[in-house]
């Protein structure tokens, strides 16, 4: 049988690991959303995020809706062009609500700073990131901030949980590195 299994060089992250990690972030963004004054809206970033989201959204406690946007700035190469375009835009308003984008990984964190001028000029009444993985390598500045991070992410090129190598892998239900005769 084909298995997917046989092109990871090794697991990052296992399912319990993940499983841990998503529970840490729920309980700390439904403390911080918590009161009768937000109006948390989650923005998941298409497609990798999706897995994240799923898991997240029921890891938070607190009331909120969601809605997705799709952006290109990858293609199936290895490398972050800045260039973003919006293919996907948001279907609800975020005017004065409490926007928290939800991320699979953030690297150059370029696509993230677009993504934030672009959805802070519709005058939301906060902006966050929550972002599963943190590629945070030493003497890099990634462009944006981000206030929740699952995990940092060693400077390899990693799939699964949501994570593609030119649409394939997405579905492993853990994060490991591809074996690099498998992209290069
Ligand atoms: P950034 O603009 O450099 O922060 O790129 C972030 C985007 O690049 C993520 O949303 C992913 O789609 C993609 N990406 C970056 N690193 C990886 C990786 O190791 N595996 C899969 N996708 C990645
Ligand atoms: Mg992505």
């Amino acid at each position: 049988m084909d298995t997917m299994d046989k092109d990871i060089e090794r697991v990052l992250f296992s399912e319990e690991d993940i499983r841990q990690i998503v529970q840490r972030m729920g309980a700390q963004i439904s403390e911080d959303y918590a009161g009768e004054d937000k109006d948390l809206v989650l923005i998941a970033v298409l497609r990798g995020a999706v897995v994240f989201m799923g898991d997240l959204m029921r890891a938070i406690d607190v009331p909120l809706a969601i809605d997705f946007m799709a952006v290109s700035s990858y293609g199936d190469k290895a490398k972050s062009s800045g260039i973003v375009r919006i293919i996907k835009d948001l279907d609800v308003d975020i005017k004065d609500r409490d926007v928290l984008i939800v991320e699979d990984i953030l690297d150059s964190g370029l696509t993230l700073k677009y993504l934030m001028k672009n959805l802070s000029a519709r005058h939301p009444a906060s902006i966050e990131v929550a972002t599963f993985l943190w590629k945070d390598i030493e003497g890099k500045q990634a462009a944006i901030n981000p206030k929740y991070v699952g995990t940092h992410c060693p400077d390899a090129f990693v799939v699964g949980y949501g994570l593609d190598f030119a649409e394939k892998y997405r579905n492993l239900p853990y994060v490991g590195v591809l074996k690099p005769e498998v992209y290069s």
